[in-house]
């Protein structure tokens, strides 16, 4: 029988690679910016698994392009929101995703961006590079203090629990969370309650979303819940642009309730530089790279490829979405 195909869309660790290379034949994308629409479409038809990135979006045309032959969807990443699920599973296509590898992580990403909006970070090193900082300044650069504060956390799944349990066990802050059900484990490490969306607003110091990008949650931060939020709080983003409103957020990071947000994260990506959001000094914008660890990196191209294998060879996916 020969070697069933696979296409990877762009290079991942070679530990994952190489375990894909000995049961499979692998054509790996090699460009350092995703393979085009037209290209996806092209490299897709006779492969029985894909090997995708969140910035490749997996619909029913590529479904389509792909043929009855495919098997598996696996997705190098614990996001799936540009895969469409519910295709795959009308196609008997499984797809698998990279949990809990990624949750420490993404959770520190989370609280540097919490500290570096907290405290004006952005705007000191941009000052300090363009030779904008003159003299040390009593009343320059005031943020505020972590402890004993109030942390709302949208999504109290893994990731939402880890960076609850840093900001807990770190500096003391109260925890309050949103999630479809109750998280037991959260509330006993962390005495977390969990309240409305409204109350967690109207109450946090900071806000943290660490919630899927689904039909529910896409622009959930809009500017009736932003403006709900605490005068002088702060909104971290590490999950998916499209749960926040963008114009909205840069109206409260002007005109308040916010005093800064950090965001892993936007609609689209890149944003443009030129973008009122990438310019605004209280905004600290990194390049989406909560999973951006060695140690991260490696163990998720180790899962995909475990799912892809297992997929492909008709076993239990290690970690299935569908
Ligand atoms: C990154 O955003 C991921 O979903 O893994
Ligand atoms: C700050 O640098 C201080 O010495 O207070």
């Amino acid at each position: 029988m020969a070697a069933p195909r696979v296409f990877v869309t762009r290079q991942i660790p070679c530990i994952g690679l190489e375990r894909l290379s000995e049961h499979c034949d692998v054509e790996v994308w090699p460009g350092e910016l995703p393979p085009d629409r037209n290209t996806l479409l092209a490299k897709v038809p006779g492969a029985a698994g894909l090997l995708t990135l969140l910035s490749d979006r997996i619909d029913a045309e590529v479904f389509a392009a792909a043929g009855p032959q495919l098997k598996v969807v696996s997705n190098y990443a614990v996001g799936y929101n540009n895969i469409d699920t519910v295709e795959a599973q009308k196609r008997g296509v499984r797809v698998g995703n990279t949990p809990d590898v990624l949750t420490a992580a993404t959770a520190d990403m989370a609280v540097a961006l919490l500290l570096a909006a907290a405290r004006h970070l952005r705007e000191g090193v941009d000052d300090v590079r363009e030779g904008r900082w003159q003299t040390w300044k009593p009343l320059g650069y005031l943020g505020v203090e972590l402890s004993d504060r109030t942390i709302g956390i949208v999504g109290g799944g893994r990731i939402g629990a880890a960076v609850a349990q840093r900001l807990h066990g770190g500096w003391k802050m109260r925890v309050l969370y949103t999630a479809r059900s109750d998280k037991r484990d959260l509330e006993q490490a962390t005495g977390a309650r969990r309240v409305s969306f409204e109350e967690l607003l109207e109450e946090s110091d900071f806000v943290s979303i660490h919630c899927d990008l689904n039909p529910e949650t896409a622009g959930m931060f809009d500017a009736a819940a932003l403006q709900r939020m605490k005068p002088g709080s702060v909104l971290v983003n590490t999950a998916r642009g499209g749960v926040v409103d963008q114009d909205a957020l840069l109206e409260a990071l002007r005109n308040g309730p916010l005093l800064g947000a950090g965001l892993d994260v936007t609609d689209p990506e890149p944003l443009s530089p030129e973008h009122p959001l990438a310019q605004a000094a209280n905004c600290v914008i990194a390049p989406h790279i909560g999973s951006a660890t060695r140690e991260a990196r490696e163990a998720m191209a180790r899962i995909a490829a475990d799912n892809l294998l297992a997929g492909l060879f008709d076993q239990p996916l290690p970690a299935a979405v569908v």
